[in-house]
């Protein structure tokens, strides 16, 4: 694979040599398929096409310095994705079938796993979709299940660089009883304009506020936030945002440093006491912020004036990476080496 440039990889697709494959009928999941093409062919009724059946999952495995690649964090979003199922009335992929397909999508692709000079990784993106045909809004009786996979660097060009967000009132990315808290296409459909706009107005994304009272930080369109102050790491409890795996392990890992954690409602005043802040995910890793400019009000929330990452944000990046890529022991069980 000498003709991929490892170091230089952006979050973009690349075509692997496999994809996994499972379809739910006769209200029965059947066998793993392997599959070499990129093309499904289903029903134009499929109510994936018509009435947002659909959700998905982003994790990743790393190639280590010994050579082993390892996924992390498999059966956390084994069950976000039965949480995702149950919210949008679709056949939920049993933890088991899902957890034997990621090994599978990546046996199967080994040779994408980027090694481990590199710091790039491998991205799994698993993908349930209502393929039955209704015309009525209702359910559908039949699923695909697919896992793709493609080797990616960094979600935000900068890498681990400060980036900036900007805040708007004039979109939301979720209801406040509505899909935020699980991993549904529509959410993200409905964050693509808002997103734009960012984008053009030069931020690398939207940080929303709670779409009730636009009082409260949610989350980024692709990723969690928090924020660092008093040695406490900081992060949004919201019913709209989705629960990130990543952050659940920085929320660990931070205490492991010394730090104190908490999980709060953060009104959007607190965005200036904080000393440091970040944007984290699968994709983003820890993306420190450097600023947040509030577009209505015009006010600007400034965490990093030298263009650097704080040192919080730093060591949980170091902390959180060495674990992914097995360079320092895993004391939970967070990785399993394919
Ligand atoms: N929030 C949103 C809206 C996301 O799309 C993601 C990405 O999956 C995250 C947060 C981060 O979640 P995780 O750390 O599980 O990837
Ligand atoms: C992820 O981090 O896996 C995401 O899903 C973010 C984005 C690519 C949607």
């Amino acid at each position: 694979m000498s003709e991929i440039d490892w170091s230089n990889l952006s979050f973009s697709y690349m075509k692997a040599d496999y994809n996994v494959r499972c379809y739910y009928r006769d209200g029965k999941w059947g066998e793993l398929e392997i599959h070499s093409s990129e093309m499904i062919s289903m029903h134009m009724a499929a109510t994936c096409l018509h009435y947002g059946q659909e959700a998905f999952e982003g994790l990743k495995a790393f190639e280590g310095k010994d050579g082993k690649v390892r996924v992390f964090r498999m059966e956390e979003n084994a069950q976000r994705m039965i949480n995702s199922a149950n919210g949008l009335l679709m056949a939920p992929v049993p933890e088991e079938l899902f957890c034997n397909a990621v090994q599978k999508a990546i046996e199967l692709n080994k040779r994408f796993v980027p090694p481990y000079e590199s710091g790039a990784s491998l991205y799994i993106r698993p993908l349930l979709i209502g393929t039955g045909a209704k015309v009525g809004v209702s359910p559908a009786d039949e699923y695909l299940f697919i896992i793709f996979v493609t080797p990616v660097g960094p979600y935000f060009k900068a890498g681990f660089k400060p980036t900036n967000m900007m805040i708007t009132r004039l979109h939301d990315r979720a209801a406040p009883l509505g899909t935020g808290n699980i991993k549904a296409g529509g959410n993200y459909g409905a964050s693509l304009v808002a997103g734009e706009e960012a984008h053009h107005k030069g931020y690398s994304a939207v940080l929303y506020l709670d779409s009730r009272e636009k009082k409260f930080i949610d989350e980024c369109g692709p990723a969690n936030f928090f924020g660092i102050k008093n040695n406490t790491y900081i992060t949004p409890e919201s019913k709209s945002i989705l629960p990130s795996v990543t952050n659940k392990s920085l929320f660990q890992l931070a205490q492991d440093m010394g730090l104190k954690a908490e999980r709060r409602p953060i009104p959007l005043e607190e965005l200036e006491t904080f000393e440091e802040a970040g944007a984290c995910g699968t994709a983003a890793v820890i993306s420190p912020i450097g600023k947040i400019d509030d577009i209505d009000t015009g006010k600007s929330y400034i965490f990093s004036k030298d263009g650097n990452p704080g040192k919080n944000c730093e060591m949980l990046y170091k902390k959180l990476r060495a674990i992914q890529y097995g360079d320092e022991p895993d004391p939970y069980g967070w990785v399993t080496v394919i």
